[in-house]
């Protein structure tokens, strides 16, 4: 039987767009969705309490993502974005089980998949917390629109925590970014993944590493795009807002997501403890 599409009629424009990640990740996703969308309301929820997911059972990250997306629905949001390759890799399933009906849910590994298998790529590398790694996901998702592709997945669970602890241009994350990358693994790739949404945060110290020998994918505006494609297929773009709000709920209160969520959303936002 066919799938039935399904219907948005219920939602508007004006209703925030929810997003989540594990922590100060998914605000690389949240700051492209702002610059692309700049009217938009949003609301982000960081697990901080639980974090990483990286490390966790599938059973626990499809309990935190469930949670989290009924929170996000609560709180009226017209859009899902799990802004969390971890999540996605464990839970997209269930996330799509209890919501799709309702609300669209863009995640932020198949769009990403998608654009890299239409490209000419013949040795991809995708660099990912443990959870990612073992779920295939991936490959998966890549090898389902290009065969021929050949794909590498490494865990590299040593950045999540670095990051978190705002270990930016520091002689330990450069340590740990040399041994992951020299991996015999990624040897002889062209392009790269950076399959979990903390990493862009490490960016220009993983380019430094490549030199322009490999092709960093920007995975967070990928993703804002495809939300983008959604929205605007379901005639929910929000145009024509001034002053957009933003909304941040962590379930607990990190200085470094603080400092973070702060330099890409300004000074004046607030960061609110819930814990679900
Ligand atoms: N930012 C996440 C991801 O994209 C989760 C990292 C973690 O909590 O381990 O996978």
């Amino acid at each position: 039987m066919k799938k039935k599409k399904p219907d948005y009629s219920h939602l508007s424009a004006a209703q925030p767009i929810g997003i989540f990640d594990s922590g100060v990740g998914g605000l690389t996703v949240a700051k492209e969705i702002k610059k692309l969308l700049p009217h938009e309301d949003l609301i982000y929820f960081g697990d901080t309490k639980h974090l990483p997911y990286g490390d966790k059972s599938r059973e626990a990250i499809v309990g935190y993502s469930t949670r989290i997306t009924n929170f996000l629905l609560e709180k009226n949001c017209k859009a899902v974005v799990i802004a969390c390759n971890t999540a996605t890799a464990n839970a997209l399933k269930e996330v799509l089980e209890l919501v799709a009906e309702r609300v669209p849910v863009i995640d932020v590994i198949n769009p990403v998949a998608e654009k890299v298998s239409y490209e000419i790529h013949n040795n991809v590398g995708v660099i990912a917390t443990k959870a990612t790694v073992n779920s295939g996901l991936y490959k998966k998702s890549i090898r389902k629109h290009n065969k021929f592709i050949k794909v590498d997945e490494l865990a590299t669970p040593l950045l999540v925590p670095a990051i978190e602890e705002g270990f930016k241009n520091h002689p330990i994350t450069h340590a740990i970014i040399y041994n992951y990358l020299s991996h015999s693994k990624l040897r002889n790739i062209e392009t790269l993944i950076l399959g979990c949404t903390h990493y862009p945060l490490l960016l220009d110290e993983i380019k430094q590493f490549y030199g322009n020998r490999v092709r960093v994918i920007d995975s967070p505006t990928i993703v804002a795009n495809q939300l983008k494609i959604i929205l605007e297929k379901h005639h929910l773009l929000h145009s024509g807002n001034p002053q957009p709000v933003y909304q941040f709920f962590l379930s607990d209160i990190t200085k470094n997501f603080e400092k973070i969520s702060k330099k890409f959303f300004g000074k004046s936002i607030d960061l609110e403890l819930k814990v679900l």
